[in-house]
């Protein structure tokens, strides 16, 4: 049955007759314990959902809505190996990637737990070398520098964990991450390195992608160029579930870590994608990182749907989307270790559900996946949110901070978290013309002062950010995601849309290399580009 014929989905439609009416403000007044009944906590992370313009009567259908899409059947599915990600016939298991030892998770009849830990194993062996100096470089020294090339989710989890777990990072190995096939990215990076204290890690699931390959090849002739060809050995190891290409490549499969196809790229920060965040903060505090994801799971397995974070951030996140017409989430992290975090979302959340047609193929007749988008408070309060406050987008907003500061200094952690709590209270509250009247606003700029409030946010406070937070506050948003993308119907786990970008990449490739004119066969706008950017770079 189609979504929208669903009798839940037309009693929200219903339903937001009656909401439309109301205000943030309205729903405060009616209920003066809101802040603290719209409320959820789990792994350590405080949900404040009460500044959304829902009521428990609009919770109580989306969670009728959730059990008639079989959501608890659905997780339950995912978590036990089915294969959900119907296009391409696999699993989704990168809940598996975390599970404690002993615990037992089944594909095509194999427990693949114990081959996840003998991977972990040889990650943390291949980390401690690194770190305490065993391992050395072709010339005896200890590896200083560590690149990471990859890209997508080959790049994004590892280099937003380093950034945000910097703090416990042994810091005399410093990470670098090379994605952009861009040349600047990989010249700019190895301008600054000695070859002999630099270790690469290919990081690519499938070892064919052509910006990691090509970044691949320039740091591998770097390298064999300073130092030699037996250098390589001892220089470059290799992340991917492709031993054949990895060979191929030259790196000895004995220097290869490996996953399975059943960990999506963008759920990969988990499977040795994450080595290199291995290497900077050591394996006791990585498996710390992974027990964050698992309390997340287990909570998101078992919680009811009033209690589970992601369910409440997935469910209210879709009543924005669909009812309210909100067409982008702000992701706002306030703290800087998370810069990295709205970017790592985007790719979470819009590779994932950026789909239109539903499971079986056929086009939906409603919105699927937010634009999501952001940056670190209280940056972009000097920036972008004039617009979340005055314009005329509705635009919700996740503000996520820390009780307690990694880098206590004098007022800081304050004026900061003054901020975090200012925001949502304006976003949420406004001021009224008649508040502005009362001040003595010249009347003139009254219209221009005015703020109509009853912008939607949601407040995720953590007491710190250790690997085990940032663990659990990953599997939060990894599983919001799939609680959507199970309500919409569609697959959360394929990405063909990145396909075509690719094919017709690779067709040009030649016609900008070949010595002659090449016969251009495109769109006349295609071709005219081609043409001047040929005439253009022989100059
Ligand atoms: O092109 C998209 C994508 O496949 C992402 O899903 C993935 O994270 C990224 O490319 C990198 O892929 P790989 O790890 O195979 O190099």
């Amino acid at each position: 049955m189609n979504l929208t014929q669903r009798p839940e989905w037309t009693s929200l439609k219903n339903h937001l007759e009656t909401m439309s009416h109301l205000q943030i403000a309205d729903l405060f007044e009616a209920d003066p314990d809101r802040g603290t009944n719209l409320t959820a906590e789990s792994a350590g992370i405080y949900l404040d959902y009460s500044k959304n313009r829902i009521s428990v009567e609009t919770l109580k259908l989306l969670f009728g809505l959730a059990d008639a899409l079989e959501l608890r059947q659905k997780i339950s599915a995912m978590f036990s190996g089915e294969p959900l990600n119907n296009t391409e016939n696999r699993s989704v298991l990168h809940t598996a990637l975390r599970a404690p030892v002993g615990s037992e998770i089944f594909v095509d009849g194999v427990n693949v737990v114990p081959a996840i830990q003998a991977v972990l194993e040889r990650m943390a062996k291949f980390s401690d070398d690194l770190r305490s100096g065993r391992w050395k470089g072709a010339t005896g020294s200890k590896i200083a520098h560590v690149v990471n090339i990859g890209i997508g989710g080959s790049d994004l989890g590892p280099h937003l964990c380093y950034d945000a777990l910097r703090h416990y990072s042994d810091r005399s190995i410093t990470l670098h991450f090379v994605s952009n096939v861009d040349g600047t990215d990989i010249t700019e990076t190895l301008r600054e390195l000695n070859p002999e204290e630099t270790l690469f890690i290919v990081a690519s699931k499938t070892f064919t992608t052509q910006e990691t390959m090509a970044n691949a090849r320039t740091a591998r002739d770097w390298l064999v160029d300073k130092v030699g060809e037996s250098a390589v050995a001892s220089h470059f190891v290799a992340v991917s579930t492709n031993a054949a290409e990895v060979s191929r490549f030259g790196i000895d499969t004995a220097n290869m870590f490996g996953f399975w196809d059943w960990v999506g790229g963008r759920y990969s920060v988990d499977s040795a994608i994450g080595l290199s965040l291995m290497i900077a903060i050591g394996e006791k505090l990585f498996r710390d990182f992974l027990a964050g994801f698992h309390a997340m799971d287990r909570h998101f397995q078992s919680s009811r749907w009033d209690q589970n974070l992601p369910v409440l951030l997935g469910l209210i996140g879709l009543w924005n989307n669909n009812f309210l017409g909100a067409e982008s989430v702000a992701i706002l992290p306030y703290d800087q270790y998370l810069n990295l975090f709205p970017a790592y979302l985007q790719q979470l959340d819009m590779e994932s559900n950026g789909k239109s047609v539903t499971k079986s193929g056929e086009r939906v007749s409603y919105q699927t996946g937010p634009i999501v988008w952001g940056q670190p408070g209280t940056n972009g309060q000097h920036a972008f949110y004039q617009l979340i406050h005055q314009g005329t987008k509705l635009i919700p907003c996740d503000f996520i901070a820390f009780s307690q500061s990694l880098n206590p200094c004098g007022l800081h952690h304050d004026l900061l978290m003054s901020n975090f709590f200012a925001q949502t209270e304006a976003l949420a509250f406004g001021k009224s013309h008649e508040e502005l009247q009362l001040e003595g606003c010249n009347p003139e700029l009254i219209p221009h002062r005015t703020f109509t409030g009853n912008r939607p946010t949601n407040s995720i406070l953590i007491e710190k950010l250790t690997p085990f937070s940032l663990g659990a506050l990953i599997a939060l948003y990894e599983h919001k995601v799939f609680t959507q993308g199970v309500i919409w119907g569609i697959n959360s786990f394929d990405q063909w849309g990145v396909e075509l970008g690719k094919v017709l990449a690779s067709r040009i490739t030649p016609e900008l290399e070949s010595i002659n004119e090449p016969e251009l066969k495109h769109d006349s706008s295609t071709n005219t580009l081609i043409k001047r950017y040929r005439q253009q770079k022989q100059t």
